[in-house]
């Protein structure tokens, strides 16, 4: 089913600081550019409502109408990230806490205390006012609630917030009492009113009450979320309503967000100055993708350089035109970017946008307006999607108990664990499932867990199962070691897994700063540094052992069940991964490409997109005729890209 005939291409639109004359100015730009869609209204509260009695919306009426009238249409956005100064002097109480009890003041933005009643009713009001006025526009295509929640707050009201979120999952304090462990250090709660948010506290804290609160935050932005987007529902008749992600973000639950949006909607700024950027690029589109498995929306990214990192490197062509193929090429419906014209004033001026401060006569412009009609030339792959070939495991839960300080070791990282996994997928050109343990494995013959250190009994049984009927699993390093209270799981670890794999673990063992050699049969010796643990084999194939008095085996197989105690290097992964897809005879679709060879491929729909990310000439053979999707030229029987260079093939139609 095609969900759009077009890929969407354009912006945020911040008409409200600019004069009138300037937004014809922009539209004409914008057409200029095959701008398609604008988001419209983001940080647009104080204009839209100057104080407390006073509405004023015509401005927004006459620019939504200009950009109707020119094709464009309009992602409308609810302003309530960011609440005027007005209603902060209201009702100070607008203003969240943090976790030392100082208030924030006016000045910045995401400011809100989420659960201040006076700023919930009149996000509301805001949201069911543009709702009003604006919901049968014809204009408007898309609705976008708030922008990037992710905030904390200390507050004496978020804490009778989270008081009241404990009362409906336990129910009785003997159930909150038992799941967190307070029999521990003294903890044990008699009343619920004695339940502080983990702000400032002496030392460690409990875990379980830190997992609550990283719950409950997310659920409590999920409200905010909620009651705005349910505001607009019968204004806004069947029009899809969404809020921006961004990625692996940690203080949000993405997975219990996304039921709750009708579009995927991303914002994701990789840094050019990092070569890493293109498959870590890849990895969290691939999440956005798998989180419906549907396609989804590229809300924000710089067409060059981002103002907020502590040296902000400009992308180049190459890469400008890379990121919104690759967006593309992973499933993205249309790609916006943060903004159209670059701000004079405020802390984003030194921010790219699509139309720079220098004007549009500009080579920089000149490649914005040419990769609109780009995604002109690839429109009919709008809606196209397909399952990935291979299921990697992600939960923010797990992430969140693993980044609890009283662990083995706190210097290991989450989502570069995952990175390093995805990393020889990435290069192989395999497409990724970014997906929860809880969630149905069972259109995936292979499965990898990199992290899969909360273990609910549900994810277990699955994965059991999954191993007993034959199906690949590869298992990281400290998985299978809590429950869903973040208490040890009994028994020897990965816990409920031993017997599939043969063997068994007992300490955790992260290693001294020099780390510690391996010794393989296969591989050699080798170097391995971080994490490592204690396993004892019974009828499991130890792959790889350490070097060590009293570690022995570090990769152990059986069947087709692989368990990893550190992160190996990352030829060692890339074959162990490679062997698992091999026995289940998953190949990578390469369209007529034949084999990845140092490029990135990934075909998607009749499109196959091609990018050299390496700093030297890449030649390809193909299988097949193919030709350029921008220009039509044929290919013949190989393909060079420059360094940098990406290409999308069109195949031929016999
Ligand atoms: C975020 C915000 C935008 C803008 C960009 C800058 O994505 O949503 O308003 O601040 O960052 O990179
Ligand atoms: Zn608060």
């Amino acid at each position: 089913m095609k969900s759009q005939a077009t890929l969407s291409y354009g912006g945020d639109y911040n008409p409200e600081q600019w004069d009138p004359a300037v937004w014809r100015e922009d539209i004409d730009l914008m057409v200029k550019a095959g701008v398609t869609m604008v988001t419209v209204g983001v940080f647009s509260w104080a204009r839209m409502q100057p104080d407390a009695e006073t509405w004023d919306t015509a401005w927004l009426h006459e620019v939504i109408d200009l950009l109707h009238a020119a094709g464009i249409r309009v992602d409308l956005a609810t302003p309530t990230a960011s609440p005027p100064p007005w209603l902060g002097a209201l009702d100070p109480a607008v203003r969240a806490v943090t976790p030392e009890g100082h208030r924030f003041g006016h000045g910045s933005r995401n400011h809100f205390c989420p659960s201040s009643t006076t700023y919930r009713e009149r996000a509301i009001e805001v949201a069911t006012r543009l709702g009003e006025e604006f919901g049968g526009h014809p204009g408007v295509v898309l609705w976008h609630v708030g922008n990037e929640y992710g905030q904390y707050c200390f507050c004496e009201t978020c804490t009778e917030a989270f008081r009241g979120w404990l009362r409906r999952k336990y129910g009785t304090l003997t159930a909150l009492n038992d799941a967190w462990g307070t029999a521990f250090w003294s903890q044990h709660y008699s009343e619920w009113g004695q339940i502080h948010l983990p702000g400032v506290v002496p030392y460690l804290v409990n875990p379980t009450q830190s997992l609550d609160h990283r719950r409950f935050a997310s659920d409590l932005l999920l409200d905010c979320y909620r009651e705005q987007r349910d505001a607009l529902r019968p204004l806004v008749g069947e029009l899809p309503i969404t809020t921006n992600f961004m990625g692996f973000f940690d203080l949000i639950d993405y997975r219990t967000w996304a039921a709750e949006v009708d579009v995927i909607a991303d914002d994701h700024y990789g840094d050019p100055a990092s070569p890493d950027q293109p498959f870590q690029t890849a990895l969290v589109h691939d999440l956005m993708r798998s989180l419906k498995h549907a396609p989804w929306l590229m809300m924000e990214q710089a067409m060059g350089a981002v103002n907020w990192r502590q040296r902000n490197v400009p992308k180049t062509d190459a890469q400008r035109r890379a990121d919104v193929l690759r967006s593309v090429a992973h499933g993205a419906d249309g790609v916006l970017s943060f903004q159209w014209r670059q701000s004079r004033s405020g802390s984003e001026r030194f921010h790219s946008a699509m139309l720079p401060n220098a004007g549009a006569d500009t080579r920089y412009h000149r490649s914005v307006r040419q990769l609109g009609e780009e995604l002109r030339a690839m429109a009919d792959v709008a809606g196209e999607h397909r399952r990935g070939d291979i299921a990697l495991l992600f939960d923010w839960e797990s992430m969140w108990t693993l980044q609890e300080p009283s662990v083995p070791d706190r210097s290991r990282q989450v989502i570069e664990t995952l990175q390093a996994w995805y990393r020889p997928l990435w290069e192989r050109g395999f497409l990724v499932d970014v997906v929860s343990a809880t969630e149905d494995l069972s259109p995936y013959r292979l499965v990898l867990a990199p992290s899969l250190h909360l273990l609910r009994a549900e994810a277990r049984e699955t994965l059991r199962a999954h191993v007993e009927a034959g199906r690949g699993l590869i298992m990281g390093a400290f998985s299978a070691a809590v429950d869903e209270n973040d208490a040890l799981l009994p028994g020897p670890f990965p816990v409920g897994f031993t017997d599939l794999l043969g063997a068994s673990g007992e300490q955790w063992w992260p290693l001294p700063d020099d780390g510690v050699q391996l010794r393989s049969t296969r591989w050699g010796q080798m170097h391995v540094s971080g994490w490592a643990e204690q396993l004892a084999l019974t009828d499991g194939e130890a792959l790889a052992s350490y070097d060590h008095s009293d570690l022995g085996p570090a990769i152990v197989r059986k069947g087709e069940f692989t368990y990893l105690t550190c992160l190996p290097p990352h030829e060692v992964l890339a074959d162990l991964i490679a062997e698992a897809a091999e026995a289940q005879a998953i190949r990578p679709d390469l369209g007529p490409v034949r084999s990845a060879a140092g490029a990135e491929v990934l075909r998607r729909g009749p499109l196959t997109f091609i990018f050299n990310n390496t700093t030297h000439a890449i030649t390809l053979d193909l299988l097949r005729e193919a030709s350029d999707a921008l220009t039509g030229i044929p290919t013949g029987d190989a393909l060079t890209l420059s360094a940098g260079e990406s290409v999308v093939l069109r195949e031929v139609q016999q």
